[in-house]
């Protein structure tokens, strides 16, 4: 996790980084530092947010053209001053900044305490910087080729940016797991996590790659990997609005990004999805395109929220393609010896396609042979880059830790992928094909509706807004956004949430209910409606409090809800799109109730770039 921003070039370079690492902070913010060169090598760093950090400097005393920034998600070392980074080398000639982990840390501390080093903090990267000057004093090298060295010794995963005192006019950067983008403007050099930072200034970048090197010297940017091979950077033009990355009038990025879904699911579909025509195409599933269609399973795997929309597109590919899916967390999956064999289907999913242990499962099931295919929404990130095809989600930068809008285009994909596939298969008729088709073309305003009910849900928000605990019930395709339901409350409000399959209560969770327990049915009229309505009188029978998210129109469920929340009428296998509207909001309202930090719940990070 964490941001990293760095900056060389005319402009004040503490500006610069500030800006940038506000715009990470979703990335981590138990921390936030930078080093600057005025005069000597000076480093500032703070526990807590970015703006701690910024009220605490002096702005006419920072004057210098080049600087890193990081803010951190701690994975070494509490969240205090001493383990902020920058982190200084032995000498405080070097700084760094680190984004990812060093797993052999500790051995190469405890040599670096044999030959007299000492530490100031408790982090995996201070040993890091400390472990590149030995080298660089031991073989009496440049630091160029310090870094290099060591990072060819050095296990685990890293973004770094490093300056030195003697060297005003350089940069060197690296990385390995975690994601590092360069901006190139005229005569200045961005680089940073994501492109956030970069954009307002320039949209060429590079994207580091894996065990590459980029050292920016004397105004020129220079790659090389860790086997001492230069290779030309390969500049490629961002496709990204300034005004897609703030909060336009709202007043939490979450907020925004929830009801940018109408657009975002629209932006998803354009170009891909024509029901008149009856034209479906996915530019980015071309060559490989008959593997998912001859696959005789479907391993799915993601992490979170993308894991939920896994979930659903388990019922959906099942339904309609009629081949066997699994749905693996990808943090189980990488490490239970899974048996994969040449030629089989993996599917992808990443927000941010930086997940890391989403990244090693797809590793592993490349080794052995399996085509990935990739369903992510950050442009050029890790996951994209390394799937064999895939189709993004277009559904804009995402900053809210909570993911809203990039879930409902999660499934929008999705459920492209599997009709194309149904339909090449031939195991969809051709009416309910088209039916499908016209339905998804009708998503967007459909969920438009279901943000209307927001005042509504202000009501439900302001009684439950003290409870302890909270259930979430839905059977079929209405599973996975129960479970949805409770990750958004228990990650933004601090509420505990479980999501169950409606049936299973009775196996275990029914226990907890009693007259406090507020129980979230989403009850829409599907399939399993009558065994639902069942499930409902089951809770009410022990004076459980039941919200429920019905189809428009439904006459016997608020007779027996405490609250009933009405949502368009969908298709049953589209409706994950339109009932986890009111949770998101749900949720939404009662974090800010609580006083609860919407964007930046405590602990979390955006992507989890560590395992
Ligand atoms: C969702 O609200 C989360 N914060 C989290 O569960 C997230 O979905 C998960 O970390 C996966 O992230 P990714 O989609 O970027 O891979
Ligand atoms: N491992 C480093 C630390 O704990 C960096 C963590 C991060 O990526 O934020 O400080």
């Amino acid at each position: 996790m964490c941001g990293i921003v760095a900056y060389i070039g005319p402009r004040k370079a503490h500006e610069v980084i500030i800006k940038g690492l506000k715009r990470l902070e979703y990335r981590g913010y138990d921390s936030a530092g930078i080093a600057l060169l005025n005069g000597s090598l000076n480093i500032y760093k703070k526990k807590g947010r970015v703006s701690d950090l910024e009220n605490t400097l002096e702005d006419e005393k920072l004057a210098s053209r080049v600087g890193i920034g990081h803010t951190r998600w701690a994975t070494h070392g509490e969240p205090n001053d001493e383990n902020a980074h920058p982190h200084y080398s032995f000498s405080k000639n070097l700084a760094i900044i680190h984004n990812g982990i060093i797993e052999n840390y500790s051995s190469l501390k405890q040599e670096l305490l044999n030959k007299g080093y000492s530490f100031k903090s408790e982090t995996d990267s201070e040993v890091f910087i400390q472990f590149i000057e030995d080298i660089q004093v031991n073989n009496d090298c440049s630091l160029e080729e310090a870094v290099r060295l060591a990072l060819t010794k050095v296990v685990g995963a890293y973004a770094i940016v490093i300056m030195s005192k003697d060297d005003p006019n350089m940069l060197i950067a690296a990385r390995k797991g975690s994601p590092l983008v360069i901006g190139i403007g005229k005569d200045e050099f961005f680089l940073a996590s994501d492109a956030t930072p970069i954009i307002e200034y320039t949209n060429e970048v590079v994207y580091l790659n894996d065990y590459e090197i980029a050292i920016i010297d004397n105004n020129e940017l220079r790659l090389k990997n860790t086997q001492d091979v230069a290779s030309t950077p390969y500049i490629q033009t961002l496709d990204m609005e300034l005004e897609a990355i703030e909060k336009g009038g709202y007043e939490h990025f979450m907020l925004k990004e929830i009801f940018e879904q109408p657009r975002s699911i629209s932006d998803c579909m354009r170009g891909r999805l024509n029901a008149n025509k009856g034209r479906l195409v996915l530019g980015g599933i071309r060559e490989y395109a008959n593997k998912l269609v001859n696959a005789d399973r479907i391993i799915i795997v993601a992490c979170g929220t993308s894991w939920h929309a896994g979930l659903v597109a388990e019922y959906f590919f099942e339904e309609f393609c009629r081949v066997p899916v699994e749905v693996e967390y990808a943090s189980e999956f990488r490490y239970r010896n899974p048996i994969i064999k040449e030629g089989d289907v993996m599917i992808a999913i990443s927000q941010s396609g930086e997940t890391a242990d989403t990244l090693a499962a797809i590793e592993l099931a490349k080794s052995k042979g399996a085509i990935i295919f990739g369903v992510c929404n950050v442009v050029g990130s890790s996951i994209a880059r390394v799937s064999h095809e895939g189709a993004y989600t277009h559904a804009g930068p995402e900053i809210g830790v909570a993911s809203t809008k990039a879930f409902t285009a999660q499934l929008t994909v999705l459920s492209m992928i599997a009709l194309r596939v149904a339909h090449k298969k031939g195991t969809i008729t051709e009416r309910r094909y088209h039916e499908l088709l016209v339905e998804m073309e009708n998503i967007p305003s459909k969920v438009e509706k279901a943000l209307e009910l927001d005042a509504q849900i202000k009501l439900v928000a302001e009684r439950f807004k003290d409870a302890k605990n909270f259930l979430y019930l839905g059977r079929g395709y209405n599973f996975p956004v129960a479970l949805e339901g409770a990750l958004k409350l228990k990650e933004i409000s601090y509420i505990h949430a479980e999501g169950y399959p409606a049936a299973e209560m009775k196996h275990g969770p029914i226990a907890l209910i009693d007259e406090e327990m507020p129980v979230v049915f989403i009850a829409t009229r599907d399939s399993s409606y009558d065994k639902v309505v069942s499930n409902i009188q089951e809770v009410k029978a022990r004076k459980g409090k039941v919200i429920a998210v019905v189809t428009e129109g439904d006459a016997l469920i608020p007779k027996m809800a405490e609250f009933v929340i009405e949502v368009p009428k969908t298709d049953e296998a589209l409706m994950p799109m339109v009932s986890v509207i009111p949770l998101q909001l749900l949720s939404y309202y009662i974090a800010v109730m609580r006083d609860c930090n919407v964007d930046q719940p405590r602990n979390l990070a955006k992507s989890v770039t560590v395992e």
